[in-house]
């Protein structure tokens, strides 16, 4: 490539524009050829052998993500134990206004989905079953699945708080709904 002679016409010329015959630069040439040659470990590594895809590293950092993130204990004992916890309360307490306000009421009153405050329950049976309600739904009669919008902790923190609700006054109560049960403890 070297010695070939710079700057030689091209035989041909196309409404009157004529044409260099020059070599490709070098960086040029090198840069192709070495991404050829890169394609082959490339291709070998992300088909057959390792290397994972984007997709593949998303999933494997999410659940990273999950095993760090802190998390509860569901057992009935220790949701017990939340009703004299403040941090877990109050925490629960701010997302059952962001998440469940909108049906049950600020004060867990009712509107669309049942009164809390009351001892009468549907779908409850011991305190414990209130987190399965959340994170589950029962979509037959409207209350939505969270298990997607919330995690864990949070499940098990608003699931907290709803069972605090329980023996309050709120401003308007609904009528009751299912059955009078046992008190929590
Ligand atoms: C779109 C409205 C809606 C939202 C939002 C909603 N719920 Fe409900 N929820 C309902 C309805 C309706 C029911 C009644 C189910 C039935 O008839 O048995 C219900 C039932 C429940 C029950 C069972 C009550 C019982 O008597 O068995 C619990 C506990 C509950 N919701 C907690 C929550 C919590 C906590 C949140 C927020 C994380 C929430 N809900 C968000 C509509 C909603």
């Amino acid at each position: 490539m070297a010695d070939q002679p710079h700057d030689v016409l091209t035989d041909h010329a196309y409404d009157g524009i004529e044409e260099y015959d020059n070599p490709m630069p070098g960086w040029w040439v090198w840069s192709f050829i070495l991404s050829i040659i890169f394609a082959f470990p490339y291709w070998a590594w992300y088909h057959f052998a390792d290397g994972r895809g984007v997709y593949a590293e998303h999933e494997a950092d999410m659940e990273r993500a999950a095993q760090l993130a802190p998390k509860l204990d569901e057992s009935k004992q220790a949701m017990l134990g939340y009703l004299d916890n403040p941090e877990i309360l109050a925490a629960g307490q701010q997302l059952f206004v962001a998440k469940c306000a909108s049906c049950h009421l600020a004060d867990g009153g009712g509107l669309v989905g049942p009164n809390m405050c009351d001892d009468n329950y549907n779908n409850i049976r011991s305190i414990e079953d209130i987190i399965t309600v959340v994170r589950t739904g029962i979509a037959e009669k409207g209350m939505p699945a969270h298990e997607l919008l919330l995690r864990q902790q949070q499940i098990v923190q608003v699931s907290a708080f709803t069972a605090s609700l329980r023996g309050t006054t709120p401003a308007t109560a609904k009528e009751p709904l299912g059955e009078p049960i046992p008190p929590w403890r």
